[in-house]
């Protein structure tokens, strides 16, 4: 099987090719000592370097008669299918422990419109864990919960399909359950100079944040059930592509441009492509949910959004005022969870996440 190499100058699982699922999780520390954090981050990378590799967690899934194994197993036959494991802190990671959070991390504003459950929401640090297979994603997030006893526990977690974004133009671009194409005018994971202006923070520091970048999570519902009655042509002049080609309002095919004139005036499109928001940009790598249904007989679905930043107060915080004042979509969705949280560069061999913070 494929390897994503766990080592580098970013994290892996920002720009390196989407994976086809998706398993979040938001844990909440349980002590207030930095040095008892930095340990469990320093097991952490280790064990998501073995993981990464197709290895076992520890000594194994097997060993000594009378102890509990130190991995749980269920992915000894399997390949590490793509496994990428990433990891933030939030704004109440550094209250806790008393630590200078970065500048651009705070917590974020109020939207019209949303309904937040803060039992899906916040968090100290979160792990997105992603790879092709979804016994290899819940098998990373639950051998690292395992590993977190007594210092950190589940807050809430998050599990996704269908990569409701593509990464680089030679693949099919995946469509999201409104059933459009999603991540057509995305950035590109090779294109550098893109990444280098609107994903990595640079010189601006602070020094551990060199390489990384700031990821908003928001579990977006779809109202799937009214989207469902909606004529074609309204669902269309919504976002403000065509169904089944993706094609933008005044282009004939997928990748054509994006004149924003050419787009209805509420529409998806238009509000968010960079023609309207003074050129900036976001890396998007969102995944569907479907967690069951409610009372009334509704799916509960929808759009697990993440996007990646140089700085939330450019990227997601003035995109999402926009969408959240105009934006046709909103009939139809609802954001229903969110997080905000600071990627640390990438790891070197030796060395742990977030290890110069400590
Ligand atoms: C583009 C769907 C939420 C930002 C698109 C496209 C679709 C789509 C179908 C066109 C294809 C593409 O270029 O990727 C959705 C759905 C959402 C949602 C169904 C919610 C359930 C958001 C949110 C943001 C956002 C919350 C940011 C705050 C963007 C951006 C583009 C885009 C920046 C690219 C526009 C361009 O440059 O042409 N979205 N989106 N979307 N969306 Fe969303």
């Amino acid at each position: 099987g494929e390897l994503i190499p766990f080592y580098g100058p970013h994290q892996s699982g920002i720009a390196t090719p989407v994976q086809e699922r998706l398993q979040f999780a938001a844990f909440d520390l349980s002590t207030a000592s930095p040095a008892r954090v930095a340990a469990l981050l320093k097991v952490w990378t280790a064990a998501a370097v073995r993981m990464t590799a197709a290895q076992e967690v520890g000594r194994g899934a097997t060993g000594r008669a009378t102890a509990p194994p130190d991995d749980s197993g269920e992915t000894l036959d399997l390949d590490a299918s793509r496994l990428t494991v990433t990891v933030g802190f939030g704004p109440s990671f550094f209250t806790r422990l008393n630590l200078r959070a970065p500048g651009p991390l705070k917590e974020l504003p109020a939207f019209p419109g949303e309904r937040l459950d803060p039992a899906r929401s916040g968090g100290d640090i979160c792990v997105q864990a992603c790879a092709d297979d979804p016994q290899v994603t819940v098998h990373a997030v639950r051998n690292l919960t395992r590993l977190a006893a007594g210092t950190a526990t589940l807050r809430w977690s998050q599990s996704g399909f269908g990569r409701a974004a593509s990464s680089s133009r030679s693949e099919k671009t995946p469509r999201n359950l409104m059933g459009f194409k999603d991540g057509t005018n995305n950035i590109a994971i090779h294109d550098r100079d893109k990444l280098a202006r609107h994903v990595w923070v640079g010189d601006e520091g602070p020094e551990w944040m060199y390489g990384g970048s700031y990821m908003v999570t928001r579990r977006i519902r779809m109202h799937l059930d009214l989207w469902d009655r909606t004529p074609l042509r309204q669902q269309e002049d919504t976002i403000g592509r065509t169904k089944r080609e993706g094609a933008p309002y005044g282009g004939d095919e997928e990748f054509d441009p994006v004149r924003i004139h050419a787009l209805p005036p509420r529409s998806h499109v238009r509000l968010a492509h960079p023609d309207s928001n003074d050129g900036r940009r976001i890396l998007r790598r969102g995944y569907s949910y479907s967690d069951g249904n409610d009372s009334r007989g509704r799916l509960d679905a929808g759009l697990f959004f993440i996007a990646y930043q140089r700085d939330p107060e450019t990227g997601f915080i003035p995109l999402q005022r926009q969408l959240a004042a105009r934006d046709a979509l909103n009939r139809y969705i609802q954001h229903v969870g969110s997080g905000v949280w600071a990627c640390p560069g990438g790891v070197r061999r030796g060395s742990f996440w977030g290890e110069a913070l400590f």
